[in-house]
Formats: C-alpha cells, sequence, structure tokens
C-alpha cells in the first residue's frame, strides 16, 4: 500500500513517492528560486542523498546553520533572512528545510515570516524530526532558554520522509526520537505502544511502519484540533516537566544539555506517575513504561533545589491559561484529561518516584 497523507497543505510522503512529489511540485510550481536549509552535520550526511536524489542538473542555493539547539534562535533567523534577502527570494522562492526538529522547526519559522510567507517544504532527517517536529506545522524558535516561545502554526507544502537518513543518525538521536513515539503509544493505543518498546533500529520494514503508524497517530489528533485548542495539548504529554527540565539543563552552567527526547522521557515518569496518583493510570502500565524508559535512557539526578528551579519553570509553558499551570494527564493509555493542575507537593513526590525506581 503507498503510504501517503495528501491534504491542501502539509501532505507528508514516505519514500520514492515523496521524492516524485517533490519533483512534480517543483516543475509544476516553478518557483523563482531553491534553496535548501541544513545545519553542519545534515550538510554532511544528507545533503549528498538529497542531491542524488532530485533530478540532474537541479539547482538550489545552499544555506546553512551551526547544529544544535543553541542556535534555534531569532539570531539564526535573522542571518538566513538576510541571506535571502541578499540572494534575491522572492514571494515565488521555495525553501526546503533537510535536518532534524531545529532545521525543521526554524527553516519553516524563516519560511512563513520572510516577505511574510513562501513556501516550504520538509525533509526530516532525524527519527525526531520524522515522527513529530516536521508534521503539523509548528513553526519555531526558543526565547532565551525558553522553549519554542516564539512562533507559528503553518502547514508545510508537504513533507517527505526517507528513512535512509536515519542510517547516520547517532544512537541518542535515534532515542530521543523514540521518546516522542513512546507519548504517541501512551496517548493512543497500547499496540503501538509495545510496537515501540520492541523497535529496533536496523529492522528496516519494522522501523518505516513504526514511524508511518506515528505519523498517522499525530495526523488524526492535528486534523481535528490544527491550532491546539483542545485535542492536540495531548501532543504535549510528558513536555510540560519535560520542556522545564531541558529548558532547566540548558540554561544551568554545570548541567549537561539533554536532547529533546532525553528530557521527555523523564518528563513521561513524572506525569505518568502524577496520571496514577490523580487518575488512577494503571500501575502496571507505570511500571512497564517507567523500566522500558530507564532502560534506554540514563537516569538524571535533581536535588529539592533544582526541581524547585524546575517548577518555576513551568509558568512558561504554553499550555497555561490565566497563570495556571496545566497538565495532560492520563487515565488510562489513549484516554486523556485536558487542563489539571497538579499541586507542587505531587510533582516532589513524582521526582522521588523516578529517583527510586527500582532498576
Ligand atoms: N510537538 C507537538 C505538536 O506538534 O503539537
Amino acid at each position: 500500500m503507498e503510504k501517503k497523507i495528501v491534504k491542501d497543505r502539509g501532505s507528508v510522503y514516505l519514500g520514492q513517492p515523496g521524492w516524485d512529489a517533490l519533483i512534480q511540485f517543483i516543475q509544476e510550481s516553478n518557483p523563482s528560486k531553491v534553496f535548501v536549509l541544513t545545519d553542519s552535520h545534515t550538510a554532511k550526511h544528507c545533503l549528498p542523498y538529497f542531491v542524488s536524489s532530485m533530478p540532474k542538473g537541479f539547482t538550489f542555493q545552499h544555506l546553512n546553520i551551526p547544529a544544535g539547539e543553541m542556535h534555534k534562535n531569532i539570531a539564526t533567523c535573522s542571518n538566513l533572512w538576510e541571506q535571502l534577502s541578499r540572494s534575491g527570494a522572492d514571494r515565488q522562492s521555495l525553501m526546503i528545510n533537510l535536518g532534524g526538529g531545529v532545521v525543521t522547526d526554524l527553516g519553516g519559522f524563516v519560511a512563513c515570516t520572510y516577505q511574510r510567507g513562501i513556501d516550504f517544504v520538509n525533509i526530516p532527517t532525524s527519527l525526531l524530526s520524522m515522527v513529530d517536529a516536521a508534521v503539523g506545522g509548528k513553526n519555531g524558535v526558543d526565547l532565551g532558554n525558553l522553549k519554542n516561545q516564539v512562533g507559528i502554526i503553518k502547514n508545510a507544502h508537504s513533507v517527505l520522509i526517507d528513512i535512509a537518513f536515519l542510517e547516520t543518525l547517532p544512537d541518542h538521536e535515534f532515542r530521543s526520537g523514540m521518546a516522542e513515539m513512546i507519548k504517541h503509544g501512551l496517548i493512543h493505543s497500547e499496540v503501538y505502544l509495545d510496537q515501540v518498546m520492541v523497535l529496533d533500529r536496523n529492522e528496516k520494514s519494522h522501523l518505516e511502519t513504526a514511524i508511518w503508524d506515528s505519523i498517522l497517530i499525530k495526523n488524526e489528533v492535528i486534523t481535528e484540533d490544527p491550532f491546539e485548542k483542545g485535542l492536540r495539548k495531548t501532543l504535549n504529554y510528558g513536555h510540560t516537566l519535560g520542556h522545564a527540565i531541558e529548558s532547566f539543563c540548558l540554561e544551568s552552567s554545570t548541567r549537561k544539555t539533554l536532547l529533546h527526547g532525553e528530557a521527555i522521557a523523564i518528563g513521561m515518569i513524572l506525569e505518568t506517575y502524577i496520571s496514577h496518583k490523580q487518575f488512577q493510570f494503571p500501575e502496571y502500565q507505570l511500571e512497564k513504561t517507567t523500566n522500558f524508559i530507564l532502560q534506554h535512557y540514563a537516569r538524571v539526578s535533581f536535588s529539592r533545589s533544582e526541581i524547585d528551579e524546575i517548577i518555576k519553570l513551568l509558568i512558561f509553558d504554553k499550555k497555561n491559561s490565566h497563570g495556571s499551570i496545566q497538565f495532560v494527564l492520563l487515565e488510562d493509555i489513549g484516554k486523556h484529561k485536558l487542563n489539571c493542575t497538579v499541586p507542587n507537593a505531587l510533582i516532589f513526590e513524582a521526582f522521588d518516584f523516578y529517583r527510586d525506581f527500582p532498576f
């Protein structure tokens, strides 16, 4: 069966049909210029495959940014807006974002804002970007250490998934992406969660199916609620505390920065514990999930004062309303509760659970 989700905008394609669709789109829309955005890693590891997948003689201008979350900011955008302007980009130009979550989020934002918006296509090259960041139209940058505080929701013209890009992806980056797949399992179904728990990156067809199923889960949610008025908040499961932990580690001079998925994996343990306490999320599922996460992600220890700092950062969460911090919690796998408030004492208790879980 051909795997594609076709929409006016935001179509997602898997494999060769995606390359065919991209080539056809470029032929038909005849952009005045094509810009391909990479970071320093994808310039080396992914650009050659991109070039070899496009027709001979295909011309484009290469834009490159330094790799890493610390460059996902307005300064990097300004630089790109200037380069686009100097290169004569106009409204009929096309931007192709070839990279992981930073490239697709930031590249999408630059494309949405340059001359009030030019077309862009996402070609995610990391697992995280394939199953989450590149799909669903969230584009933006960090503000200081605060994740994705500035941005816009607007779909790419299309998203092309090709798992050949994952061959050069380091294991820790692979694990980071897997956290979003665990999240899709928790918010959707035990069947999918089990599929992720036996994922082997070397089994290509299993991997491709698991990635596509993750995209289908996300697509179901964003089709119903593209602008995050309700249901889409479930895609933030584990992210309320996860983002705060990620920001805390980004800001701290003594802490090792955590990859997004590494922080979200911790956030999912904490929020699943809170779900168990507040809504009777089944204990055996909590233990199974915690055990799986601790098998794949090194445990991080936080002191009481660090947890205090993390709790203070919750005030910046984008799901908050009228000053109240709102979590997405679960009664069971696939059964969510939106806009939940959680006492700080229970957050501390969740950190204790994470610290002491026998493993
Ligand atoms: N990454 C969560 C969302 O797209 O809503």
